[in-house]
């Protein structure tokens, strides 16, 4: 639990991290070089620890070097079975789909469940699956993909009804990095996380062209090598970074920060009155008048990122007007809704919509986190309400922000961190 005393002000200087969601499809890359990959930047995160026992079970082994490196020695894959015990809590698990796939010629991983964050089906990453040539079935609630005689090439369409699949796109491409032939994603998802991924592979060996875009080419290689390979700041975790300014009326130094991945953020944080201005290595982020109400709709990239709506949410909360915010990613990642009207907020859901009427202030409450970012918008929430927060169930918040308290409180915030 998090005890939070506002309202504060942030300034100061912080280091945005590696990207989690570059990081856990990397490592799971991992498994096609068949020896020992060294990946740096990679956050101190559980979900890293997560995707590393996810990895250690298959029969890597992975080690954290003394210089900060995590190393994945793939060279013995002889269980290739991601295990409904680890898949429950980590559903970015499925990524090992495709490599297991592609290396051992058969996979079996359990099928996620539903999130906080809505159903999260994976019907597109088997459908792209079956495409190269999978047999795909389902037996005691786990996903049975094989492919004895190896995969082939073929034109991929991985379009959904809401729009690319990021995890899918990353699956299937990893796959076909070994393919006979020429793998065709369109619709691919353009995240610079997926983007990231591709570079891996081609330093890896693979032959992927269009990166970035929503048609990767892949021509199909007889295998990969280990790598040595940097992941890419974490965009999410600037983006909060960037909100804390706001909603605090601080500044702040971001260092560690590309800025290119974040225009439609910076579009949004600029309609509110804030200020980002762009240096070497990242960028000063200040508000110093009030905060103007704005329209946000979540799209996949370069749209409005889903995993910043409800920090942005939290936010407009405090606007001088009315806020509109649509969610087209993940039309029911709303549970921070109810919990920021506990902290008097004024925000009402209609569908995937949420009408937010700004408010002067918020009031400190006790609110309960339910899933990453929703945990993140109330500890932003916290920082800017008059009185002491407590956030429960912070878990959550650890998960994809390293020692956000710690890295937090030097910039001027007071939060405590309890055991319950
Ligand atoms: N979808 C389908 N069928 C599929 C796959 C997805 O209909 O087979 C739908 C989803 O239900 C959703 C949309 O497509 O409506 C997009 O989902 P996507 O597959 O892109 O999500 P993901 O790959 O499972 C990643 C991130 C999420 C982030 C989303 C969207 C990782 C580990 N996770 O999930 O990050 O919200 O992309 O950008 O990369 C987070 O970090 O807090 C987080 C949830």
């Amino acid at each position: 639990m998090f005890r939070i005393e506002g309202p504060v002000r942030l300034s100061g200087s912080v280091r945005v991290s590696g990207s989690k969601n570059a990081s856990l499809p990397i490592m799971a890359a991992a498994i096609l070089g068949g020896g020992k990959s060294c990946l740096k930047a990679v956050p101190r995160l559980s979900d890293i620890s997560v995707c590393g026992e996810l990895l250690t079970r298959l029969g890597c082994k992975i080690a954290r070097e003394a210089d900060g490196r995590l190393c994945i020695d793939s060279t013995v894959i002889d269980n290739p079975v991601g295990e409904y015990e680890i898949v429950r809590t980590m559903r970015a698990s499925i990524c090992i789909l495709g490599p297991l796939l592609a290396r051992c010629g058969r996979a079996e991983v359990s099928m996620p469940g539903g999130c906080a964050i809505g159903d999260r089906p994976v019907n597109l990453h088997i459908r792209g699956l079956q495409e190269l040539g999978a047999q795909v079935h389902l037996k005691n609630g786990y996903i049975i993909a094989e492919a004895p005689n190896g995969l082939k090439g073929k034109d991929i369409f991985m379009g959904g009804p809401f729009g690319s699949t990021v995890l899918g796109t990353a699956n299937v491409l990893m796959a076909a990095t070994l393919a006979k032939g020429r793998t065709v994603i369109e619709s691919a998802a353009c995240e610079p996380e997926v983007a990231d991924l591709a570079d891996c592979l081609n330093k890896m060996g693979a032959k992927i062209t269009g990166i970035g875009s929503p048609r990767l080419i892949i021509e199909g290689v007889s295998q990969l090598h280990p790598v040595e390979f940097e992941v890419i700041p974490d965009r999410i975790e600037a983006g909060t970074f960037m909100v804390a300014a706001a909603i605090t009326a601080g500044e702040l130094r971001l260092q560690n920060c590309r800025l290119n991945d974040m225009m439609a953020v910076i579009d949004r944080l600029r309609e509110v009155g804030v200020t980002v201005d762009a240096e070497a290595d990242g960028c000063v982020v200040a508000r110093r008048g009030p905060i103007r109400p704005a329209d946000v709709t979540t799209q996949p990239y370069p749209g409005f990122p889903t995993d910043l709506q409800a920090q942005f949410m939290a936010l407009l909360a405090l606007g001088e007007g009315n806020s509109v915010v649509i969610e087209k990613v993940f039309p029911d990642r709303f549970m921070h809704v109810a919990e920021l009207n506990r902290m008097a907020a004024n925000l009402r859901k209609e569908g995937p919509t949420v009408i937010v009427a700004g408010v002067q202030k918020l009031i400190a409450a006790p609110v309960m986190a339910s899933d990453l970012r929703a945990s993140a918008a109330l500890v932003l929430a916290g920082l800017a309400a008059e009185g002491t927060t407590t956030v429960d169930r912070v878990y959550h918040i650890d998960r994809g922000y390293e020692k956000i308290e710690e890295r937090l409180n030097p910039l001027g915030a007071k939060i405590t961190r309890q055991n319950v």
